[in-house]
């Protein structure tokens, strides 16, 4: 039906099911659908040439405006929540408060480096972030079919909508959830705003905007697009749900966690650095 599902990157645990949304979703067409996507390491490549791309946070965390001492600090952190955060031994229960420290933690740190909000976009051009090989033909045929995009990310959401400007496929069309920066009448970060999005949180985040679901509650068919088990209650806010398509990046520990992610993902994608696959199923349906 779609060759794409027939890469080597891609495994799914009932095909025929898969074939059955997909086919009513075409049905539906366009505009039944809605498409809510994470964004650090699904809209974002995990790895370029075999180096590690970086996360919202993390183009912060490596760039000018952070002391060497607060980056020793934020490497801790990471090195010591992220084995956690993937650990697919604990339950999401456990990891719960090791998420909430580590975020708050983080975003401490990154207060106390005063960082200017003039300077943002710059950082963002000077990092190694990269949106995921296709990434244009995604946003622009969602652009194209008035289809809309919600960016659901427990990263930092300045930093983001930096990075997809900067691509210029900041669309009209595209809406974002994540943990926004608060900065003082001088433009130097003092807090973040609203409640704290992390990995494991985001159906709350969902439940917290009913307003943006009661505005698309004509679009009954969702394709969610994730890298994290945390992401597949992103969609847990959309009003009369008919098809939900869950499309996961596998990027890291795959064989650790691969039965995990084909249990709960509809299409899982495995070391797969490309918008492949959510593109030709997108083309597929509309
Ligand atoms: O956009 P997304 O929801 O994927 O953003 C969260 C990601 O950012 C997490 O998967 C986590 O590994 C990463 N993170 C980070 N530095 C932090 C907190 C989270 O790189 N301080
Ligand atoms: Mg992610």
């Amino acid at each position: 039906m779609i060759p794409e599902l027939s890469k080597p990157s891609v495994s799914m645990r009932d095909r025929k099911r898969v074939e059955e949304i997909i086919q009513s979703m075409r049905r539906a067409g366009p505009r039944a659908l809605q498409v809510i996507s994470d964004f650090d390491m699904t809209l974002t490549r995990f790895a370029h040439n075999g180096k590690r791309c970086p996360t919202s946070h993390n183009i912060l965390d490596n760039s000018k405006l952070i002391s060497e001492d607060c980056k020793k600090s934020l490497k801790e952190l990471l090195n010591m929540y992220y084995p956690i955060e993937i650990d697919s031994s604990r339950t999401v229960e456990e990891k719960l408060p090791h998420m909430v420290e580590w975020w708050t933690k983080a975003h401490k740190l990154l207060i106390q480096q005063k960082i200017r909000k003039d300077l943002l976009a710059q950082v963002v051009k000077e990092s190694d972030a990269m949106l995921r090989e296709g990434y244009k033909a995604f946003f622009d045929q969602l652009q194209e079919q008035d289809i809309p995009l919600l960016i659901f990310s427990a990263g930092v959401g300045d930093v983001l909508e930096e990075v997809i400007r900067q691509c210029d496929v900041f669309h009209s069309n595209v809406r974002v959830f994540s943990n926004y920066m608060d900065f003082d009448e001088n433009g130097i970060l003092q807090a973040f705003k609203g409640q704290l999005i992390h990995t494991y949180n985001k159906r709350e985040g969902a439940l917290l905007n009913t307003g943006h679901f009661q505005e698309l509650q004509d679009r009954h068919n969702v394709l969610l697009l994730g890298d994290s088990l945390g992401d597949l209650t992103m969609a847990d806010g959309v009003q009369n749900v008919e098809k939900v398509l869950k499309i996961g990046y596998l990027n890291d520990k795959v064989e650790e966690r691969k039965e995990s992610y084909l249990a709960t993902y509809d299409i899982v994608l495995e070391k797969d650095e490309t918008m492949d696959v959510p593109n030709a199923v997108l083309r597929h349906i509309t």
